[in-house]
């Protein structure tokens, strides 16, 4: 009875969140399955952001419970973000067993030793710094650490506040001691994350450590282990972060800056607190102090009260940051954000659609012409895996965060590489290894 099956949606601060979750199930006897077929409990680690996100979620609870037919015993519980959200109503509407909110894990097995239970207590300082997460799903090479938790900005339009609570950061030592753990079991790719990283601040011996310092610390662990980070807000991002990552080669060449509109209206309604310009001024202390910087960006269509020039503002930034990639939404009206109660939602959905069409067809755009300037040039590929196409051919990433395919000869997982790119669509690199 005490097979456990996680399964994750969301961010990557859930993929996280599932190995703490995992990690304290191994603490306390259970036994970490990788089919649901095997699992006397699923539980799935659920995001609120968007509300396909939730829709999805529901309806993969409704199948599952014909598994339950089958077998009666089986438990089903939502953790995450939709538990935080949603609370009882999944237990009386979903027919779940258990409900957990992202700042109950370590209570998860007590959870789940009742036939239902419900914990949504969101905490002010849990940072779970003391538990080293299981790696689940994983390849071996790339992990994520969670550097802090929660948020505190209050994006009009933005669920997080309220699903993951106060901002909290975790102590620098407990960071590293992690990181060092990673390396030494092989891994080679480390992200750290958290809903803006720019903010972690920790006092340690009486002394404030920002993520500046605490980015080059984690990266003088080893030469050979790449670090990154995700988010950035960009109210936040300093001139010394921007120099940290100049300074040392394993800070890898790539900015996640969601810029969300090119709009000062939507902006300043957004509650992001920059300005176009003050967004753009950031972009080009970016380019001048990193020239090979990649930059990727958040985008929203159609938010409360978005006009078609507002709309054409956020295609024009796109075309003057050109950015490399792109994670691009229409807007999703959330119970229980300030946009919810205060604006409202009238952009028509066909509109909504149309917009972010448009933005799609840009990018795809943009990030062609981006790869097409990487033909001819070299770049030390981290090797990843086999290709999912093609087992003669390995993947790897590019410090920029840019997938390249390549031959595989006598080269394998973890290896470093220099490959010269010969070929690219707008998603993925091909090259030739060089010696
Ligand atoms: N902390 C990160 C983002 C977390 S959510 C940041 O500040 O950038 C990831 C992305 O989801 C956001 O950047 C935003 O583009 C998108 N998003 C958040 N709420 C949304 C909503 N209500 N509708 C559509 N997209 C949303
Ligand atoms: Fe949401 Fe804004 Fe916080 Fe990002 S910074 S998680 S968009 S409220
Ligand atoms: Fe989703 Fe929660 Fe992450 S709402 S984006 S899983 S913090």
């Amino acid at each position: 009875m005490n097979n456990v099956y996680i399964e994750t949606y969301g961010c990557q601060m859930n993929q996280a969140d599932s190995g703490i979750v995992g990690k304290v199930l191994e603490d306390n006897g259970y036994k970490l399955v990788s089919s649901q077929d095997d699992a006397d409990v699923i539980l799935i680690n659920t995001c609120a952001v968007r509300d396909n996100a939730e829709k999805r979620i529901h309806n993969r609870v409704h199948d599952l419970q014909a598994l339950k037919k089958k077998n009666p015993l089986l438990k089903i519980g939502i953790i995450g973000c939709m538990a935080e959200r949603l609370q009882d109503s999944l237990i009386k509407e979903d027919k779940v067993n258990i409900v957990c909110g992202p700042d109950s894990y370590r209570k998860i097995h007590e959870l789940i030793n009742q036939s239902t239970a419900i914990d949504v207590e969101l905490s002010k300082d849990e940072t779970y710094e003391d538990i080293i997460p299981a790696q689940l799903n994983s390849d071996g090479i790339s992990a994520f650490i969670s550097i802090m938790r929660g948020c505190e900005n209050f994006c009009t339009y933005c669920v997080v506040p309220y699903t993951r609570g106060k901002e909290r950061s975790r102590s620098p030592q407990s960071i590293i001691q992690e990181a060092k753990q990673l390396f030494d079991d092989g891994y080679r790719d480390i992200t750290l994350l958290g809903q803006n990283v720019n903010s972690y601040i920790y006092t340690e011996d009486g002394k404030e450590v920002r993520f500046a310092e605490l980015l080059v610390r984690v990266a003088r662990i080893n030469p050979s282990l790449r670090v990154r980070f995700a988010t950035s807000h960009p109210k936040d991002l300093s001139e010394e972060l921007v120099n940290a990552i100049a300074s040392m080669p394993n800070i890898c060449k790539y900015i996640h800056l969601p810029v969300q509109s090119g709009s000062n209206i939507m902006l300043k309604k957004m509650n992001r607190k920059y300005t176009v310009e003050e967004y753009l001024a950031k972009i080009d202390l970016i380019r001048k102090k990193i020239p090979d910087c990649a930059i990727s960006t958040d985008v929203i269509a159609g938010f409360c009260g978005e006009t078609e020039e507002d709309h054409a503002m956020t295609l024009d930034i796109f075309r003057k940051v050109r950015y490399d990639s792109a994670f691009m939404f229409k807007y999703s009206d959330r119970p229980g954000t300030v946009a919810h109660k205060r604006f409202v939602d009238d952009i028509e959905e066909t509109e909504k659609v149309r917009r972010l069409q448009e933005i799609i067809d840009l990018q795809r755009e943009l990030s062609l012409q981006s790869n097409q300037k990487d033909i001819g040039k070299t770049f030390e590929v981290l090797v990843e895996g086999e290709s999912k196409r093609d087992s003669s051919k390995l993947f790897g990433r590019t410090s920029q965060n840019k997938v390249v395919i390549f031959d595989k000869g006598d080269n394998k997982k973890g290896d470093y590489i220099d490959v010269i790119i010969e070929n690219c669509t707008s998603a993925t690199l091909f090259g030739k290894k060089i010696n």
